[in-house]
Order: structure tokens, then sequence, then C-alpha cells
């Protein structure tokens, strides 16, 4: 569980976030939705300390995240970024099997973990001795899904980690990501600007602007909303989106 706590958090004098209240359930899939700089990802690294508030608390697993060791709170927390955030000069395998490699298994049981993460998130075993470069886009990011999940952490941050493909690849991914969350229940907190993404994705959505956020509503009560950001989100995006509702976990 994730409970943020009244953060505010300014830096060079520019107020990023401000009075953020949210909590995030065991096994849900909270989506952050919200337009470019409204603070996303910000709230995201709040969560693993890649920021830190300027006040409030934001608590993990019901531990304040800044009274832990950084490097075990980072244990618990996979990160999956855009662009994958792969190691160019490791080999397919060698990312993968990062954290496990860091939290000192032995050599046999991550190639096992490595394995096993390829087939979980529908790659092929060859191409474990690839490195990112000879992947597609695709592929990377499936790589960056089996890195975050392979020491078996209970919360995953996803940083808009479909934005930068097409949309059947995306489609595809999306799909198999809640599949996946069926399977491994993890902790998610999962950015986009996507409304359709998050309507699709999220147990709940938190809507996000200007570094405040203005509501959390459920798929189904998103596409209702009067809430004037919400609905604004509701014209923007157009006809067919009850359709993209929570399809898939229904
Ligand atoms: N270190 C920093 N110094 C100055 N401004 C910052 C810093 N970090 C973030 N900001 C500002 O805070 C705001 C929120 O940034 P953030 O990256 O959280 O937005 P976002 O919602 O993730 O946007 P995007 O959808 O474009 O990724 C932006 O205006 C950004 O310029
Ligand atoms: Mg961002």
């Amino acid at each position: 569980m994730i409970e943020f706590h009244d953060i505010s958090y300014s830096v060079n004098g520019i107020q990023v976030l401000s009075g953020l209240n949210l909590r995030v359930a065991h096994g849900e899939i909270l989506v952050l939705l919200g337009r470019s700089g409204s603070g996303k990802t910000t709230t995201l690294k709040l969560v693993n300390r890649l920021v830190t508030p300027s006040s409030g608390q934001v608590l993990v697993n019901g531990k304040a995240n800044d009274q832990v060791d950084v490097i075990q709170l980072r244990r618990g927390i996979g990160y999956v970024i855009q662009e994958a955030g792969l190691l160019p000069h490791f080999t397919v395998e060698r990312n993968i099997g990062l954290v496990p490699k860091i939290e000192g298994w032995p050599e046999e049981r991550i190639r096992r973990r490595v394995q096993e993460m390829l087939q979980l998130v529908g790659l092929s075993a060859d191409l474990a001795s690839r490195y990112p470069h000879q992947l597609s886009g695709g592929q990377r990011q499936r790589v960056g899904v089996a890195r975050a999940l392979a020491a078996d952490p209970a919360i995953l941050l996803m940083d808009e980690p479909f934005g930068a493909l097409d949309p059947l690849t995306r489609d595809e991914l999306q799909r198999e990501f809640l599949l996946l969350q069926q399977r491994v229940h993890k902790t998610v907190v999962f950015v986009t600007h996507d409304l359709r993404e998050a309507l699709r994705l999220g147990s709940r959505i938190a809507l996000m602007e200007a570094g405040k956020l203005v509501t959390i509503l459920t798929p189904a009560e998103f596409l209702r909303s009067s809430d004037p950001w919400a609905s604004a989100y509701v014209r923007a995006f157009g006809d067919g989106l009850e359709s993209a509702a929570n399809r898939g976990t229904s």
C-alpha cells in the first residue's frame, strides 16, 4: 500500500505539487492521468524517493519511506519508464537480472528467473543474449517490464511505459499487462496522459492538473463525471470510450 499525506513539492521556487493526498490500495492499478507538466512523473518519483517532498509524507506499506534505507525501499519497488531505461551495454539477460544480481542471487537462479520473466512478458528465450539496440521498441518495453518484475517487488511504478509504441503494439501490451496483473497482483501506479489507456487499465483514475489532484474516480465514474476537468477529458477523447473502460478486467 502507498499513501501520500499532504504532499507539497517545490523546486527552484516553482511549486510542482501541492496538497496531494492519495492512497493506493494493495493490488490495484492506480492511474495518474493528466496533461504534460501536471506533475505525474514527480508524484511517481516520490514513491521510490527519486524526489523528496518539501512537506508531507509518503508511506510505503505503512512506513514513512524516508525512514527506511533507500536501497531497501527500492528493492521492493519496480520502476518502468517510457524508453524502458535499459542499460545499453548489458544484454537482455543482464538487464533483467540486474536487481537479483545486486541482491546476491546465485547465477543459476538468476538465469532461471530471467527465462521465467522472458516467458511471462511474451518474449522468446533466445532474445536473452541480445543488446537493447537489437530489439524493437515494443520488445524493449517488455524487457523493461520483465526487469521491473524480476526481483518480485510488491509495488510497480510505470511511467508512460507504452507511450512511444504504435497503436497495435500498445493495445497488445495493455491487454497482456492486464492478464499479467491478474497473475502477479502488484500494487501499481501507472502514469499516462491517454484517457483511453487510463479507462482500460485503471482500477481507479487519479486526475492531476497543475500539480494538484483534481479527483479520483473509477473508469465508469470517470465517463459520467460532472467534474469539469474530467468531462473536458472525455470530450477531448470523443466517441467509443465506453468500450475502452476496463476491457479485459470485467
Ligand atoms: N527539477 C525540477 N526543476 C524545475 N522544475 C521541475 C523539476 N521537476 C519537475 N519540474 C516541473 O514540474 C512540473 C511537473 O513535472 P512532471 O515531470 O511531474 O510532469 P508530468 O505530468 O510527468 O509531464 P509529462 O506528461 O510531460 O511527462 C513541470 O512543469 C516541470 O517542468
Ligand atoms: Mg512525465
